[in-house]
C-alpha cells in the first residue's frame, strides 16, 4: 500500500491535532509534514502532499485562496476543505477554488477514511511512476523477544529471493544490533540520516546506508545511548517518509520501547509486527502495547502478532494468546537456538546458512508480506496446556 503525505494547513493548533491524529490512524497510512516547513519549501523532492487538509473555518476568503495557491502547486494533491457548517454557498467556493472534498468539523470518521481511500486510489492510477513503498515496523513485546532476529531476516529475504530494493532501518537508540547480526561494519548511523535531512538525496543516502552481499541497504542504529530520542521523533517522520521515496520495502527494527521515534513508525507502517514469545510477560505486555497503540489512534488493523520461540509444549496454548490479545497470530517461528546462534555468530542471516526449519518459516513469512493471500504456514500443534485461561488473566 503507498503511503500518502499529508499537509494540514491551520492557525489552530486543535485543529491540526483532531486532523493529524485522523489522518495518522487510519487504514491507509498518512505521514503528516509540518505546515511550516511546506510553506518554505512545499514542492521539495518527497514533499510533495498527497492530501491536504485545510481549515476554512474562521477566515473564508484567505482560505479560498490558499486552496487555489495549493491547487496550483500540487495538482495532483486531494484537498478537503473543513467548515463549521455545510453552507451551500461555502461548498461551492470550496470546490470553486478546487477542493475535491467537504466536511463539517469534526468530520465523521467513515466518510474522511472514504475520501483518503478515494485519493489514494486516484493517486496510484495518476502517479502510477511513483513505486508504492511498503513499510513493515517490527516491534518487540518485551526485550529478547527476537525483535531484530525477524525484522533482519525477513529484509534478507526480501532483498535476496524476492529482489526487492530494501532498506532496514535500526531505530534502537544505543546498541542496535542489525549490523552486527548481519556482519557489517557501518561507517554511519540514523543518527547522520537525521541530523542533515535538509540534504538527504539519493545521493547522501547512497552514502550513509551500507549493503549487505544479499542486496539489503542497512541504516544503522546509533551509538548515543539517548539517541534517536523524544525530541527526534519528527526527524525520524521525516526520515521515513523520504525513504519511502527510494525503496520499496522499508523495515523498521523499533526495539521494544515506545517513544516518539517508534510512535512515528508505528504511524508510517502498513504492517506493525509485534514479536511475542509464548509466555506470560510477553503476553502481558502484548496486552499493554496494544492498549497504547490503540490509544495512539494507530490503525489497530495494521497489527500483526508473530509467536517467537514457539516451542513445544506452549506454556500458554495458541487460542488463549489469541483470545487474551483479541489478534489472531499471523505467523509463528519455533525455537531454534543452535540455528539462530551459528547465523548470529557468523554475521550471516539464516536463510543463507543452510537448510532449517526456521529458515523455511521466514521463507513463507516473506512471501505473505509480498503476497498477503499466499497461504500461512500450518503452525505446529499445541500438546499441552500448563495454565488454564482462567489462570492466566489473574496472573496480569
Ligand atoms: N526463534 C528463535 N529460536 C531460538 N533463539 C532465538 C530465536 N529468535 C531469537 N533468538 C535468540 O534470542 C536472543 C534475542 O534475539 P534478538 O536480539 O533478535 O531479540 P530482540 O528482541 O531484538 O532483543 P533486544 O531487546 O535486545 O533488541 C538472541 O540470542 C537470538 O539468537
Ligand atoms: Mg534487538
Amino acid at each position: 500500500m503507498a503511503q500518502l503525505v499529508g499537509l494540514i494547513v491551520s492557525e489552530d493548533d486543535g485543529f491540526r491535532k483532531h486532523i493529524g491524529r485522523l489522518l495518522r490512524a487510519g487504514a491507509v497510512p498518512v505521514s503528516v509534514i509540518d505546515d511550516a516547513a511546506a510553506r518554505s519549501g512545499l514542492l521539495k523532492d518527497g514533499m510533495t502532499p498527497d492530501v491536504v487538509i485545510v481549515d476554512i473555518r474562521s477566515d473564508a476568503a484567505s482560505a479560498m485562496a490558499s486552496i487555489e495557491r495549493l491547487r496550483a502547486s500540487a495538482p495532483g494533491a486531494g484537498v478537503f476543505a473543513v467548515a463549521t457548517t455545510a453552507e451551500p454557498d461555502l461548498i461551492l467556493q470550496s470546490m470553486r477554488a478546487g477542493a475535491n472534498e467537504f466536511f463539517v468539523f469534526p468530520p465523521a470518521e467513515d466518510t474522511f477514511y472514504g475520501a483518503i481511500r478515494r485519493t489514494a486510489a486516484r493517486r496510484e492510477t495518476t502517479h502510477g511512476a511513483r513505486p508504492a513503498t511498503t513499510t513493515l515496523v517490527f516491534f518487540g513485546a518485551k526485550g529478547g523477544a527476537g525483535t531484530t532476529t525477524m525484522a533482519v531476516n525477513c529484509g534478507v529475504e526480501l532483498a535476496r529471493t524476492a529482489k526487492r530494493s530494501t532498506v532496514i532501518v535500526d531505530l534502537k537508540p544505543g546498541l542496535g544490533e542489525v549490523a552486527l547480526f548481519l556482519g557489517v561494519k557501518p561507517r554511519y548511523s540514523v543518527l547522520d540520516a537525521i541530523d542533515n535531512l535538509h540534504r538527504l538525496d539519493r545521493e547522501f543516502l547512497r552514502e550513509l546506508v551500507v549493503k549487505h552481499k544479499s542486496g539489503l541497504e542497512i541504516l544503522a542504529g546509533s551509538d548515543h545511548f539517548d539517541r534517536p530520542g523524544a525530541a527526534d521523533g519528527t526527524a525520524i517522520e521525516e526520515l521515513l517518509r523520504l525513504l519511502t521515496r527510494q525503496y520499496e520495502y522499508l523495515v523498521i527494527d523499533a526495539g521494544s520501547q515506545i517513544n516518539s521515534c517508534t510512535i512515528a513508525a508505528l504511524y508510517a507502517s502498513d504492517q506493525m509486527f509485534l514479536v511475542a514469545n509464548p509466555d506470560v510477560p510477553s503476553l502481558r505486555n502484548s496486552q499493554r502495547l496494544l492498549e497504547r497503540v490503540r490509544e495512539l489512534g494507530a490503525a489497530g488493523e495494521r497489527v500483526r502478532l508473530l509467536l517467537n520461540r514457539a516451542a513445544e509444549p506452549y506454556p500458554i496454548p495458541r487460542k488463549q494468546i489469541e483470545a487474551a490479545l483479541g489478534h489472531p497470530i499471523h505467523h509463528t517461528f519455533p525455537s531454534d537456538y543452535k540455528t539462530v546462534s551459528a547465523a548470529l555468530n557468523s554475521g550471516v542471516p539464516l536463510a543463507m546458512v543452510g537448510n532449517s526449519e526456521l529458515a523455511a518459516q521466514f521463507d513463507l513469512f516473506t512471501r505473505r508480506v509480498i503476497d498477503p493471500d499466499s497461504q500461512p504456514a500450518a503452525p505446529p500443534a499445541p500438546k499441552r496446556n500448563i495454565l488454564g485461561l482462567d489462570k492466566i488473566a489473574s496472573i496480569w
